[in-house]
């Protein structure tokens, strides 16, 4: 019986058709989830575009999903048949909170991943969905709050009442970033490309922001907020510069992605003259995605959604990525 649904690539560069598969069964330790709603992450257009490292195709992308335990197979309790979950996509993190294993890979290349009617995964990796959330915002919610958390928390150590500066406020992790960090009582500035973005982020929290457009946005924050304690990056290339700059004596600058590439210089007298830490940070260990999910539900915070779309119409979301026009997350229903 071909009852299963999926977004499926077959080549680089190609669209995103879906097709009929058989019904998934669990293996042991395994279970299988029927989705209710997928969330798209950068990665996945990445994907499309042939700019990311090993990937395998056709394959099933999706790395964000939430929906409910359906079967469960050998050796996982029937307790969590009929569960709400949410999937962490962060596969064979191992024992180490510091750093992920070699064999770590995300949900959605090469595993299947979320853009699918249903999914078979480890049973480890479902955790109750947070209550106060309807599907889409659970959806939302898993990589892109784990990626924030980590490098919020686990790796830029934010303090409460520390000024932090978040760079491409649209973008779906960086959005996540803001939120966590106003509910750990940060004074939180912004950089985006668009005035209306920094006016959004303002009303999630945000004391304000620069366009990143201009060069010298950092002296303007420097002289009207003063210098951040703690940057969370994830642009890098020629921009990276001005964090050097905007960044006080002593401070953090957490690096999670590279969407402008490289830097094109490293200043190496601002390094060590400003006493700085730069910090690399992805995605997460399981404990961080328990204690992003512990944080989501204390301040029963709502992911921030820009557009929701039936998973039949995932292509075109996939594409609307391209000039990132987004503020927030981009989901695909699948009801
Ligand atoms: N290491 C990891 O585990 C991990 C996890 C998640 C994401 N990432 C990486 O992090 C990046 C963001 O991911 P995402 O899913 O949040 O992407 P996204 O939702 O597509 O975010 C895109 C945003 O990036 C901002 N941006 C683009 N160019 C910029 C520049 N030159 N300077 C400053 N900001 C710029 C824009 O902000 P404005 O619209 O405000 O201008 C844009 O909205 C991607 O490179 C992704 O691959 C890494």
């Amino acid at each position: 019986m071909a009852a299963m649904k999926c977004l499926v690539l077959r080549e680089v560069h190609g669209s995103l058709v879906l097709e009929e598969r058989p019904d998934l069964q669990p293996g042991p330790g395994e279970v299988v989830v029927r989705l209710h709603a997928a969330a798209l992450n950068r990665r996945d257009w990445w994907i499309t575009q042939g700019m990311y490292p090993g990937i395998e195709l056709p394959c099933v992308l999706g790395s964000d999903g939430a929906g409910i335990v359906t079967q469960c197979g050998d050796g996982v309790s029937d307790e969590l048949a009929g569960q709400e979950v949410v999937l962490n996509p962060g596969l064979d993190w191992g024992d180490n909170p510091a750093v992920q294993d070699a064999q770590f890979t995300i949900l959605g290349l090469p595993a299947d991943g979320t853009f699918a009617t249903e999914i078979v995964i480890d049973a480890a990796q479902v955790f109750p969905r947070p209550g106060h959330l309807d599907w889409n915002e659970s959806a939302a919610l898993p990589l892109g709050g784990v990626t924030a958390y980590r490098a919020v928390f686990a790796q830029g150590r934010l303090q409460a009442g520390e000024r932090v500066l978040i760079t491409g406020i649209g973008g779906g992790v960086a959005t996540f970033a803001l939120q966590f960090a106003v509910a750990a009582g940060a004074e939180v500035w912004v950089t985006s490309s668009s005035e209306e973005k920094i006016h959004r982020a303002g009303k999630l929290g945000a004391r304000g922001g620069f366009l990143y457009t201009d060069d010298t946005w950092w002296k303007t924050m420097v002289q009207e907020a003063g210098a951040p304690q703690l940057i969370i990056d994830s642009a890098g290339g020629p921009g990276y510069r001005a964090l050097l700059n905007a960044v006080d004596n002593g401070g953090r600058i957490v690096s999670y992605g590279a969407t402008a590439g490289p830097p094109d210089r490293l200043d190496l007298f601002k390094l060590f003259w400003k006493q700085l830490h730069l910090i690399g940070s992805t995605m997460g260990s399981p404990t961080d995605f328990q204690e992003m999910l512990d944080l989501v539900n204390r301040h029963e915070i709502h992911p921030v959604i820009d557009g929701v779309f039936p998973l039949e119409d995932g292509d075109q979301a996939v594409r609307k990525m391209a000039d990132s026009p987004q503020f927030g997350k981009y989901v695909l229903s699948i009801d």
